[in-house]
């Protein structure tokens, strides 16, 4: 039986499935649990986080491609406010065994519809250049909407602590102007 996915606002009560999310991810810089329980309540409104109720075939909940809580994905999001006609992907995470399913691409289109993002023109994310899922993920969006996504370096490689080992520089991409909604 298909998973049924549900999208929903964000509660502190979700935020350190958030949290072992990001650390399970295998490519996400793991914030502090306190980080991921701010989002969960102060940028609810332009977040979003994806449940499933994974049934097997011989009705045993629970046993597929599902964490403790039953979260499978999230978008935490924020408007910046030097840029506010845009919504901005701080981090979007898909549990691995969920992957791969067009459940990124759904989580997407849940946080543009969020209420504190429905007016935004532009969604913006910064994204390593050696991370092909997401690359792939954010120009998939632009490709269906039939918006350009412009690339451009946000944070060059020099500007992270040296003692954090070596990271890439974080490309920004800029998807729009977004059709409204
Ligand atoms: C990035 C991520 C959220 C994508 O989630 P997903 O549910 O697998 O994505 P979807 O199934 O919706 O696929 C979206 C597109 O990406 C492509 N894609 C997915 N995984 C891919 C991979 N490993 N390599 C290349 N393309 C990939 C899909 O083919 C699809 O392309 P299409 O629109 O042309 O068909 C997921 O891989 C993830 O959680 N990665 C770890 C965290 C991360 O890197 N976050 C992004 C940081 S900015």
């Amino acid at each position: 039986m298909p998973d049924v996915v549900t999208f929903r606002a964000p509660a502190a009560t979700d935020a350190a499935d958030l949290w072992r999310l990001a650390r399970d991810s295998g490519a996400l810089d793991l914030n502090s649990p306190y980080a991921y329980l701010l989002w969960c309540t102060d940028f609810a409104a332009t977040s979003v986080v994806a449940g499933t109720d994974a049934v097997t075939a011989d009705g045993d909940a629970g046993a597929r491609g599902r964490d403790a809580d039953g979260i499978v994905g999230f978008v935490g999001g924020y408007r910046p406010p030097t840029d506010p006609t845009s919504a901005f992907v701080w981090q979007v995470a898909v549990a691995d065994a969920q992957r791969g399913r067009g459940l990124g691409r759904r989580l997407l289109s849940a946080f543009l519809a969020r209420p504190g993002n429905r007016d935004a023109r532009w969604l913006t994310a910064t994204v390593t250049p050696d991370n092909a899922a997401s690359l792939a993920l954010f120009q998939g969006l632009a490709d269906d909407l039939g918006v350009g996504c412009r690339q451009s370096e946000r944070f060059a490689a020099e500007v992270f602590p040296v003692e954090a080992g070596v990271h890439q520089p974080e490309l920004e991409l800029r998807i729009g102007p977004l059709p409204p909604r």
